[in-house]
C-alpha cells in the first residue's frame, strides 16, 4: 500500500470509482484534502495507479485500485483486496459512468435492448455490485456514507425524450438508492446526488458547472453528519424531484 501526505492520522477510508478523470478524480483530491485515506479505483490498473500519484503530489493519502464496475469478478477482487489491506470502509462514492447512445439524435425506440443493457451493467449494477459488498460491513461498523452518482437525467419528474439508455440507467440507479438505504443501519447513510451539468468529457465544453462546483455536491453527501438524510436525491445539498 502507498501511503502520501503529511496528517498523520487519516479519518477513515474512502473509494472512489471512476476516479481516473473528471468528477471521480475531483472527488478523490477532495476526500483527500479533507484527511481520507482515498482507494483511487478504475478498471485499468495503470491509470488508477496514475490518479493516486497526482492526488499524492497534491499532498493526499492514496492508493490506486483496479476496479471495473460492470464487472462481478473485477468488484469482488478489489474489496477483497480493501478488506485484507484496511479492513474498513467510511465512503464510498459511486460515481463511475458513462453515456452509451451514440448521440442525442439516436430514435429511443430504435435503439437496441443490448444498448441498454450495457448501460445497466455500468450505470445502475456497477453502484449495486459495489454496494453489496460495502453495506455489510458499514453495516456491521456503524459508520458509512454511500454517494450514488446520478443524474436529473434519471428523474421521472424531468423524464422526457433522448438519451434512453443514460435514463433508464440512471433512474434504476436512483431506485437502487431507496432500496439499498432501506437497508442502511443508524448512521449508514445512501444518497442519490446529481452533480449538475459539469464540463468533464462527459459534459462537455459548454457545460455550465466546474469542477469543483460539482464535486461539492458529491463532497456534501459522502461527509454528512450522523442527523443527515438518507435515501434522498440531492444537488448543491438540497432535495430534488425523484
Ligand atoms: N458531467 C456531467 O455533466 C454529469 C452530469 C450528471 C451526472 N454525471 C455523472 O457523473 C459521473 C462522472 O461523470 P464525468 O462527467 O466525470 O464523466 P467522465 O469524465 O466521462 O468520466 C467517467 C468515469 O467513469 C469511468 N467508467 C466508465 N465505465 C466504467 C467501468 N465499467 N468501471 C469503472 N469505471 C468506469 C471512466 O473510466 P475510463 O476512463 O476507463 O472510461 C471515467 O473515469 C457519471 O456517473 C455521470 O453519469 C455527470
Amino acid at each position: 500500500m502507498q501511503m502520501g501526505g503529511s496528517k498523520a492520522e487519516r479519518i477513515g477510508i474512502a473509494l472512489v470509482t471512476g476516479a481516473n478523470r473528471g468528477l471521480g478524480l475531483g472527488t478523490a483530491h477532495a476526500l483527500a484534502a479533507q484527511g481520507y485515506h482515498v482507494l483511487v479505483a478504475a478498471r485499468d490498473a495503470a491509470r488508477a495507479a496514475e490518479a493516486a500519484a497526482a492526488v499524492q503530489a497534491a499532498g493526499g493519502s492514496a492508493e490506486g485500485l483496479e476496479l471495473d464496475v460492470a464487472s462481478d469478478a473485477s468488484v469482488e477482487a478489489a474489496f477483497a483486496a480493501l478488506r485484507a489491506r484496511h479492513g474498513r470502509l467510511d465512503v464510498l462514492v459511486n460515481n463511475a459512468g458513462a453515456i452509451f447512445e451514440a448521440n442525442l439524435h439516436v430514435n429511443p425506440l430504435q435503439i437496441p435492448a443490448e444498448v441498454l443493457a450495457t448501460a445497466f451493467q455500468t450505470n445502475t449494477l456497477g453502484a449495486w455490485r459495489t454496494m453489496a459488498q460495502a453495506l455489510p460491513m458499514m453495516n456491521a461498523a456503524g459508520y458509512g456514507r454511500v454517494v450514488n452518482v446520478s443524474s436529473g437525467m434519471g428523474g421521472l419528474t424531468e423524464m422526457g425524450s433522448g438519451w434512453p439508455a443514460y435514463r433508464l440507467s440512471k433512474a434504476a440507479m436512483n431506485a437502487a438508492t431507496r432500496v439499498a438505504a432501506g437497508e442502511a443501519r443508524p448512521n449508514v447513510k445512501v444518497n442519490s446526488v446529481c452533480p449538475g451539468w459539469v464540463r468533464t468529457d462527459m459534459g462537455g465544453p459548454d457545460a455550465p458547472r466546474g469542477l469543483d462546483e460539482g464535486v461539492a455536491s458529491i463532497l456534501w453527501a459522502a461527509t454528512l453528519p450522523e442527523d443527515g438524510p438518507s435515501g434522498g436525491f440531492f444537488r448543491d445539498g438540497v432535495p430534488i424531484a425523484w
